[in-house]
């Protein structure tokens, strides 16, 4: 069983931005929150394969501040308003599998200045905004990796750790101005990312074996949580992270593995 789209939320009115909106995940968050009535704004380095109705692209580079203080300001310029930010632009190039003594320096550097940066600038300008509205809501789009350990992640492990920890900081710190913060830390979901480091990881068979559902998730099981989370239905929610990761987090050291398919 794939469920897509299933889940029905209202959207109407509500402005929306969300970073790396062409492809995978961030692509089917901006789908599912245009399908529910939303504005969209989509802030990425790479124009979209297919526009989606609702959702705009703004071309933007998450690792500059400049170019997230405009597209911020342009959103605000047209709306007044921000409800939803969604930091979702991140890297994980295949040559980022390696050791840490082996990790070009300028590897690490793109991977911090992109997933963890990038992340700060787009917060920092949406949550002033927030804060004059006395509303709104941030989600980082974090990772399993961020949570344990996994070879050949020296740099994207730790910050998505740091993704995670962004979302409960910044939680605490805007809570009583009426913004919620959280974040969501996905299992192997079917993307351009994780399809381009299959051969790292052990093959696609290697790692739905390793989730105890038996398959990598989809980009809008990811989607539907986040517009869970960012919904009035999660009013009463923020600093937390959420595992959608078909079990993958539950799976303990000592727990036995699953015999492959072909064993
Ligand atoms: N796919 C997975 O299995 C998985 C698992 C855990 C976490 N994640 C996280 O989910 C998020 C999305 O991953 P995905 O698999 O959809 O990746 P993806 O590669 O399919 O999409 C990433 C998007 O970000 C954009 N982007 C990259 N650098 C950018 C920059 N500097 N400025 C603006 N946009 C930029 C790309 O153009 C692309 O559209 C990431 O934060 C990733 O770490 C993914």
């Amino acid at each position: 069983m794939r469920p897509q789209g299933t889940v029905k939320f209202d959207n109407t009115d509500r402005i929306v931005i969300v970073t790396g909106g062409s492809s995978g995940i961030g692509e089917a968050i901006c789908r599912e929150f245009a399908r529910s009535g939303a504005t969209v704004y989509s802030a990425d380095i790479t124009e979209p394969e297919s526009p989606i109705e609702g959702v705009t692209h703004l071309p933007c580079n998450t690792a500059t501040d400049e170019d997230c203080e405009r597209v911020v300001q342009t959103v605000i310029n047209q709306h007044r308003a921000i409800d939803v930010l969604v930091n979702n632009a991140a890297i994980q190039p295949p040559g980022s599998y390696v050791p840490l003594h082996e990790l070009p320096t300028s590897l690490w550097n793109r991977i911090v200045d992109i997933n963890l940066t990038g992340y700060t600038w787009m917060a920092m300008h949406s949550l002033r905004q927030m804060q004059q509205q006395k509303s709104g809501c941030v989600i980082n789009i974090a990772s399993g990796q961020g949570h344990r350990t996994a070879r050949g992640v020296a740099a994207y492990g730790p910050v998505k750790a740091a993704n995670i920890m962004q979302a409960r900081q910044w939680a605490l710190e805007y809570a009583r101005d009426g913004i919620r913060v959280a974040s969501v830390s996905p299992g192997a979901i079917d993307t351009p990312l994780v399809r381009a480091s299959l051969n790292q990881q052990g093959g696609e068979a290697a790692i739905a074996n390793r989730h105890p559902l038996g398959r990598i998730g989809t980009p809008e099981e990811v989607a539907a949580a986040v517009l869970w989370l960012s919904s009035d239905a999660a009013s009463f929610v923020t600093g937390t992270d959420l595992e959608v990761d078909g079990g993958l987090g539950a799976f303990g050291a000592f727990a036995d593995p699953y015999p492959m398919a072909d064993d």
